[in-house]
């Protein structure tokens, strides 16, 4: 039955009704619903709406409908198919479980305050267990970074050869970023824990209801100020699909790092078999897939920001359906965000480095140029200077097809006098490493400072 007859004597046209449904999908929310339904009940109650044992009937009854829907597949059941949305549901079976007793829940409440608490609170809870699963896939960047917290590798900028850094450096790099973005999931959370409710359809309720106690009994951090605001924001929603775009951005760079790295042209990892797969034509091939999915996922997250900034933009005060259009973009971007943490914490658990590829790779082409310049510096070159003859160090040594440790240090002297036996030690993979040691650099003391400090962060 519809929630809205009276109004009515035309029957609905089946397609728009299907159209208009949202049962499908807004089920989802059904245990926050029941949640803030129970409040509303009891605070009918304490305000003297409804006696009081009505008010317990409410609650008995929601409280049925809990273990109902407990039992598997009971929300599939063709009989609910034609099912407006949950907040009908919900209605329905509580009158079918306690009588017409249950059509007083909907009290001084409209479903504009009630989706909004029941998605608020959903959110809340989503919150809370994303960032567990945030949290494993940082402990699975900490658990390759500590096998091999001394590994070198190249560090690229502009994707060609830059320096050379550790291994676990590259790994805390995305700690951070991952960091921040649990940071950032923390601080929209203090803006969706706030109590809608009591707001009704727009302008508020007749019947005094307690909001602060309501509040305080669903775990609200506060109430909301305004009942126009309270009913038709969604800002709340847009800025946690934001942080989970951000989120998936780094994913998604870390995705394509660790592509890159694992092509046979690098080489620095092997990916194992649990995360990668076959080609059904080309026997030899291995794909990474896993990696491939969580960059190519980040787009569909992306496509949800655009879509819920474009959905409230033009909307007058207050409600309007079109909010509705909200949840499967709130929704996917929940299971596409935490999925794509959980097959990148798997990744992680599944590679190895390619330790000799690594360091090679590490020290030649000329990845210490930097250090040579530096080492020209600590000797009294001005710096533009040093850059200026290590560059035309760097072409000859590239004419003679040799890397700069290779050089004589004569041929070095023809560039500069200030050059001495001690170059070739400025210029070892060790020392360059070594060098980096003020506080966010690459020097394995440094790293591995920054690692206990990343551990103690997650309590491990
Ligand atoms: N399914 C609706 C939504 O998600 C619930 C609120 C409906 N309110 C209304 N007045 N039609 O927005």
């Amino acid at each position: 039955m519809n929630l809205w007859g009276g109004r009515f004597t035309g029957e609905t046209d089946q397609h728009f009704a299907a159209f208009n449904a949202s049962f499908r999908f807004d089920r989802r929310l059904i245990f926050a619903d029941l949640q803030a339904c129970a409040v509303q009940a009891q605070a009918l109650g304490r305000a003297g709406v409804l006696p009081a044992a009505e008010a317990d009937l409410l609650t008995q009854g929601l409280q049925k409908i809990r273990d109902m829907i407990a039992e598997p597949g009971f929300l599939d059941r063709s009989e609910f198919a034609a099912t407006e949305d949950v907040h009908s549901f919900i209605e329905s079976r509580l009158v079918e479980l306690i009588g017409p007793v249950g059509y007083k829940l909907h009290t001084g409440r409209s479903r504009n305050d009630q989706v909004a608490v029941a998605t608020r609170l959903f959110l809340r809870g989503e919150i809370e267990r994303i960032d567990e699963v945030m949290r494993d896939t940082e402990r699975a960047l900490i658990e390759l970074a500590e096998k091999y917290a001394t590994d070198p590798l190249p560090g690229y900028t502009h994707l060609q050869k830059a320096q050379p850094i550790l291994l676990a450096h590259f790994l805390l790099a995305y700690f951070q970023m991952l960091e921040r973005d649990r940071d950032r999931l923390r601080d929209v959370k203090k803006r969706v824990n706030v109590l809608p409710l009591g707001s009704g359809a727009l302008a508020g309720t007749n019947f005094g209801v307690d909001r602060e106690w309501m509040a305080q009994q669903l775990g609200f951090d506060g109430v909301t100020r305004n009942s126009l605001d309270a009913v038709s924001d969604r800002d709340y929603i847009i800025e946690f699909v934001s942080c989970a775009a951000t989120a998936m951005m780094h994913l998604s760079r870390l995705a394509e790092d660790l592509i890159i790295y694992s092509t046979q042209e690098f080489g620095f990892i092997k990916l194992g078999d649990a995360i990668a797969t076959g080609s059904s034509l080309m026997p030899q091939k291995k794909n990474p897939d896993s990696l491939e999915l969580v960059r190519g996922k980040s787009a569909r997250v992306f496509g949800h920001l655009t879509a819920m900034l474009t959905l409230a933009k033009g909307l007058p005060l207050a409600y309007n359906k079109d909010l509705q259009e909200d949840k499967e973009a709130l929704f996917d971007t929940i299971d596409t965000l935490s999925d794509s943490l959980r097959v990148m914490a798997t990744v992680l658990r599944n590679i190895e480095l390619n330790r000799e590829r690594a360091r090679a790779a590490a020290i030649r082409d000329y990845t210490n140029a930097t250090d040579l310049a530096d080492y020209l510096v600590r000797k009294g070159l001005e710096f533009r200077k040093a850059h200026e003859v290590i560059g035309r160090i760097v072409v000859y040594a590239i004419e003679q097809g040799r890397e700069l440790n290779d050089l004589t240090l004569e041929q070095c002297q023809q560039f500069s006098s200030l050059f001495e036996q001690d170059l070739f030690d400025a210029i070892s993979l060790e020392s360059s490493l070594a060098g980096k040691k003020q506080l966010g650099g690459t020097a394995p003391e440094q790293v591995q400072q920054e690692l206990q400090r990343a551990k103690a962060t997650l309590g491990i």
